[in-house]
């Protein structure tokens, strides 16, 4: 069936979200706008984690009730996705009534399966805290939260039998493209699985934020085993209506953050396979945004200050610059670095150079050289030809790239394209052959650099989501909903009327933005 089903973590409302949550989020939102043009049926999904004791104790310390806590957290949330044109078609919240019944379906399902066990769990408890640690996770031997002592200690829990699946796992990971990119394999195998895989504590009593255990209710469902679900019960598995699950599980690609790989492709495929459900097809470990040497952590405080404020960023330079840094600037399955100034050169080196400028120069010449009408191409010359071939066989390449989940490889590629066009005025020259009074020439240079614009531009759609869709009016023409429009040339018509349009991007002079930023930030 054409179908794409893409997800991203479900991410905890324990602070306002980051310009690092943005990342996955902008990054699949291209990725799914890509395949409906591509005229496949898509889900794309993402929502919010909102069980576990680092909620509940968030929420206290506001004075708040868990519920009025994570409402305000997830009305922030959606209001930014709103900002950034994000087009999730659905919005999970692991506090949903469907999906608290349908995990406690699903925790039953396992353990009659015996594939959950009650046993009993050893750990390092700190009792003002109510949390247990392992050895790794203490400071100093104390408590990482508060620093006190904590004591061996043991408590009533359920388990998985992750363990049993250690072979059918290594060999998922080893021989099969399950997981990408391939050098987040090796990591999983030598730290995780060669190890040893141990049984998974999957229930805790001393956690009270959290889906119950309703055969033995004074057990809370432990995290992951709560979260990971979410990407079937969105759909409605294990429940009435689960016509949506039928559809599009599995999952085309689940992609996340490479802290999390190892939960999801670990122990939610050991899930998958103890339901006897299909797998997904990719578990896709992107990199990280780093802010300086870290990560753009919600909790962590950052050192130097800059604005990385994604609403502020979106409210000055606009949704195509937000959009456009996180798809184009960071290597998809590679760390890469933001501040202020890589994000401001990326505007005015790609939007207002590369791309506005383009658009309006090109215009501007059928304006000036020809009185504003574009005819259809006459005789080829070489360069046009090459132009023609070059942009061709890129918008394949592009299509590739998506269909092989790179989409800063897609992006780099399309700005490829205008790059070539700009190299094609350059080599072409109008103004030369309008000094020579060659209309003819000119109007085929024009509308062959025309086409190839809107041909670029049409796989640009899905990524920058503002003022690309705007620019097919200067030529009269209408903005595509789907990729096979506007890709082949020779769609100009006679007599067609040119405008300039508005200018798309103003370019920025950098030195005073940061200028202005530095004020923002350290206010
Ligand atoms: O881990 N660079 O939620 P979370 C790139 N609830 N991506 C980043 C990033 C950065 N600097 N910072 C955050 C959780 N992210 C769990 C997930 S899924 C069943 C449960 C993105 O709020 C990235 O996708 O900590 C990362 O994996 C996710 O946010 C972590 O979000
Ligand atoms: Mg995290």
């Amino acid at each position: 069936m054409n179908k794409f089903y893409i997800t991203t973590p479900i991410y905890y409302p324990s602070n306002k979200l980051t310009l690092g949550n943005c990342y996955t989020t902008v990054v699949c939102d291209g990725l799914a706008r890509f395949n409906r043009m591509l005229n496949k049926d898509v889900f794309y999904l993402t929502g919010t984690d909102e069980h576990g004791q680092k909620i509940q104790k968030k929420a206290q310390a506001e004075g708040k009730s868990e519920m009025a806590y994570l409402n305000e957290i997830v009305a922030d949330t959606k209001e930014l996705w709103k900002m950034l044109d994000i087009s999730y078609d659905k919005f999970i919240r692991t506090t949903d009534d469907y999906h608290v019944a349908a995990v406690q379906k699903m925790f039953k399902l396992l353990y009659d399966k015996g594939q959950i066990y009650k046993s009993t769990y050893k750990g390092l408890y700190c009792t003002p805290c109510e949390s247990f640690w392992t050895e790794e996770q203490l400071v100093d031997g104390k408590c990482p939260d508060c620093g006190r002592a904590v004591e061996p200690m043991e408590e009533e829990a359920y388990f998985f039998r992750l363990s049993e699946y250690q072979d059918k796992i290594k060999n998922l990971l080893q021989n099969t493209d399950f997981l990408r990119p391939k050098t987040r394999v090796n990591e999983m195998i030598n730290n995780f699985i060669n190890p040893g895989l141990k049984d998974l504590c999957v229930s805790r009593t001393s956690v009270k934020w959290g889906v119950p255990v309703d055969f033995d209710p004074k057990h809370t469902i432990y995290v992951w085993i709560d979260a990971l679900p979410n990407y079937l019960t969105a759909l409605g598995y294990l429940q009435e209506d689960n016509a949506k699950f039928k559809k599009f599980w599995p999952a085309d690609v689940h992609v996340v953050g490479k802290e999390i790989v190892r939960f999801h492709s670990i122990i939610w495929p050991a899930i998958l396979m103890a339901l006897d459900l299909p797998l997904p097809k990719q578990i896709y470990g992107h990199g990280w945004l780093l802010f300086g040497n870290d990560k753009l952590s919600k909790s962590k405080e950052t050192g130097k200050k800059e604005v990385i404020d994604p609403r502020i960023l979106v409210g000055r330079y606009g949704l195509d610059a937000v959009r456009l840094f996180l798809t184009k600037e960071i290597m998809f399955g590679q760390d890469g670095p933001y501040n202020q100034e890589l994000f401001l050169n990326a505007y005015n080196t790609n939007l207002a150079n590369e791309y506005g400028n383009l658009v309006s120069r090109t215009c501007g010449m059928a304006q000036k050289y020809l009185g504003g009408v574009l005819n259809p191409a006459g005789d080829l010359q070489a360069a046009d030809k090459t132009l023609m071939s070059e942009i061709l066989n890129r918008r394949k390449f592009v299509l590739d790239q998506v269909e092989d989940i790179n989409p800063s490889g897609a992006i780099n590629t399309i700005f490829e394209m205008f790059s070539l066009c700009n190299k094609y005025i350059d080599e072409t020259a109008p103004w030369a052959e309008f000094k020579a009074g060659n209309t003819q020439r000119i109007n085929t240079i024009l509308t062959t650099l025309s086409e190839a614009i809107l041909i670029s531009n049409t796989l640009l759609l899905p990524f920058l989501t503002d003022k690309p869709k705007t620019i097919y009016a200067n030529w009269g023409l209408k903005t595509p909903t789907l990729l096979n429009e506007y890709s082949a040339f020779g769609f100009i018509k006679p007599n067609t009327q040119v405008t300039k349009g508005e200018n798309l991007y103003n370019r920025l002079d950098i030195a005073k933005e940061i200028e202005e930023l530095n004020k923002i930030a350290n206010e």
